[in-house]
């Protein structure tokens, strides 16, 4: 939620996506609608950061797209590392694997295609880090959901968090689940938080030990 210009300064002083990523972001631009769904530079540069400072092996994405966040993460995985990711779009998910087939870090990447809700409770075991990346009227139930898959240390991380800023003052449904979530994440016992006001606003939440 920042001025443009600030943005796209603060894109130039991080480090930059790898050759295959920003293929992937000209191509999705160039062809896919939508596109704006990209995460961007600064949101996967956190999301690499947060892999390699918390150690994880294991991450769950709820949110696939054209595979820009999930290829990111994959590519600071340790190599028997894994990355589950959702996706409900059979055409798009199609997409996402091609770019994933194309990595030498998309052997770490599950690709599962259907709905969040129905896939989830099928998933065993738990995850150090999760990226909350899909309908946001549903981030309530995806937030607890990933609570039941999380571990004492575990991050989840939930994209979109300010709306365009929309959470101050919100009048559209969206902006009210979310800035109801936002507040209660802040209060909510079993976790602390920080909500960064990068590109769209990416609350990070730790599970307490
Ligand atoms: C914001 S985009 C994800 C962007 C991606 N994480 C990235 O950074 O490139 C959200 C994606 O979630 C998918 N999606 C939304 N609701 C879903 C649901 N209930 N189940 C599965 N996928 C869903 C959409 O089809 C869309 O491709």
């Amino acid at each position: 939620m920042l001025d443009r210009a600030v943005s796209d300064y603060c894109d130039r002083a991080t480090t930059p996506e790898s050759t295959l990523l920003a293929e992937l972001a000209r191509e999705t631009k160039a062809h896919v609608h939508g596109a704006q769904m990209l995460s961007g530079i600064q949101v996967c540069a956190l999301l690499k950061l947060l892999v390699q400072m918390t150690q994880a092996h294991r991450i769950l994405e709820l949110g696939t797209f054209t595979g820009y966040s999930a290829l990111s993460m994959a590519e600071v995985l340790p190599h028997n590392g894994e990355l589950i990711t959702i996706e409900r779009s059979q055409a798009t998910a199609q997409l996402a694997q091609f770019w994933f087939d194309r990595s030498e870090h998309g052997h770490k990447i599950q690709l599962l295609t259907g709905e969040i809700k129905t896939l989830l409770p099928v998933l065993t075991g738990t995850f150090d880090l999760f990226f909350i990346d899909a309908d946001k009227k549903a981030y309530p139930d995806y937030y607890e959901m990933a609570l039941t898959l999380s571990h004492p240390g575990s991050v989840i991380v939930l994209d979109n968090m300010l709306r365009q800023g929309k959470v101050l003052a919100p009048e559209d449904e969206q902006a009210q689940v979310l800035d109801k979530l936002n507040q209660f994440i802040t209060q909510d016992q079993r976790v602390t938080n920080v909500l960064l006001s990068v590109r769209d606003g990416v609350q990070v939440v730790r599970v307490k030990e």
